[in-house]
């Protein structure tokens, strides 16, 4: 295999004894698969990045609880329910701002709940009294069939984001993206790439600019790497290069990921993705969320309350050179997103078409018809 598009992101390996990724960290120079199988080797592939972007982390924990659980040698449900929280706390705590690390460990709980009968209860109990009874295997084998099932959607929602955002694309169409919402972010596709792939696909042509996303550089590294091995035509920029090309008429629409959108549809996503909005607004080109209903967190009101993860100083003062590019004892800001309000965002792209705004409503109504179904 020599095209990273053929590397699966995230995987059940080892007879389900652990999880392969490709350890993003070490792209584009080395492609290095790497097997996590304890509780701290997961939490510190999260926490490191060798794992990143919003689903792959909700897929990686879900597979993670699942291995994790696997080992569970509770004899009852007080004590199944209690290890089973105990490690989702831990593997939730590995990164603060993507919502799909604690949606999909959530999913892996209710899904275990709804499978025995037992009764969450609103302050954070359960009721046992008309569970089934207790059967550790059958509860890990529906685990791991719950934790595939996560991958897969992610496969297919990816998919069906890029069938919608196709629809905003014309032949000739320049396109920015900020960090890496491609596929090594997902399982398949990405989602700010999927409407990029989906074009390709059909013999369109695009050219796409990737912002080099300081300070860890996945759009250098990640984005720009996968779209150039699928025969895209990308172009990698610095980051304080895209007004200018935004001015010079090259741009005509920007898809970007997210790692949560809140309720009024404010989205967090890569620090200087707000920056890229608000240049976009200046010269009138169409700017795009592309968010899978896991990353939007209907319990978070506005932006305002999203959890902004902050990062170590030396990712600026030091990281990728091993060398110090900045003064000992410098002081260092170095949060890993920010918010992009409301207004300034054209669309926010889901599996299951195109919001507009208001996009209280629009959030409103979709998860609506979704509980209904
Ligand atoms: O810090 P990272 O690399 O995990 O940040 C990733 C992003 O900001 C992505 O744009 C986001 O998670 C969406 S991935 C489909």
């Amino acid at each position: 295999m020599s095209n990273i598009l053929d590397y699966e992101t995230v995987a059940l390996v080892d007879d389900d004894d652990a999880i392969e990724i490709i350890d993003q960290t070490l792209l584009p120079g080395k492609t290095e698969m790497i097997r996590l199988h304890t509780a701290q080797e997961i939490w510190d592939a999260i926490y490191l990045l060798q794992v990143r972007g919003a689903p792959a982390i909700g897929v990686t924990a879900g597979f993670g609880i699942y291995l994790l659980m696997k080992h569970s040698k509770a004899e009852n449900y007080n004590e199944f329910i209690g290890e089973l929280k105990e490690k989702s706390d831990y593997l939730n705590s590995s990164r603060p701002t993507a919502v799909n690390l604690s949606w999909a460990l959530k999913r892996m709980q209710n899904h275990i709940f709804e499978f025995c009968n037992i009764k969450a209860l609103e302050d954070g109990s359960v009721c046992l009294d008309s569970a089934k009874e207790y059967d550790l295997k059958g509860m890990i084998c529906e685990m791991r069939d719950e934790s595939e099932r996560i991958k897969a959607e992610d496969i297919d929602v990816c998919r069906r984001i890029g069938e919608y955002g196709l629809t905003l694309i014309k032949d000739g169409y320049g396109l920015l993206t900020h960090c890496n919402a491609g596929q090594l972010a997902t399982c398949k596709y990405g989602t700010a790439t999927a409407p990029m792939y989906l074009a390709h696909e059909k013999g369109m042509n695009i050219k796409v600019y990737c912002d080099e996303t300081r300070p860890l550089l996945q759009g250098a590294r990640l984005t720009a790497y996968e779209l150039h091995s699928a025969g895209i035509d990308t172009t990698l920029l610095c980051d304080n290069m895209s007004a200018s090309l935004m001015k010079s008429g090259a741009i005509n629409a920007i898809f970007v990921g997210c790692d949560r959108v809140a309720a009024n549809g404010d989205a967090a996503n890569k620090i200087g993705t707000s920056v890229v909005a608000t240049v976009a607004k200046r010269y009138n080109i169409p700017f795009y969320v592309c968010a899978p209903t896991s990353t939007i967190d209907i319990n978070t009101p506005t932006g305002e309350e999203i959890n902004i993860e902050q990062r170590k100083p030396e990712e600026v003062t030091e990281m990728w050179y091993k060398e110090r590019m900045a003064p000992e004892g410098i002081k260092v800001y170095n949060p890993a997103f920010d918010v992009t309000d409301n207004e300034l965002i054209a669309g926010i792209v889901t599996e299951y078409g195109v919001l507009g705004a208001p996009y209280k409503e629009a959030i409103a109504d979709l998860f609506n018809k979704i509980q209904k179904k």
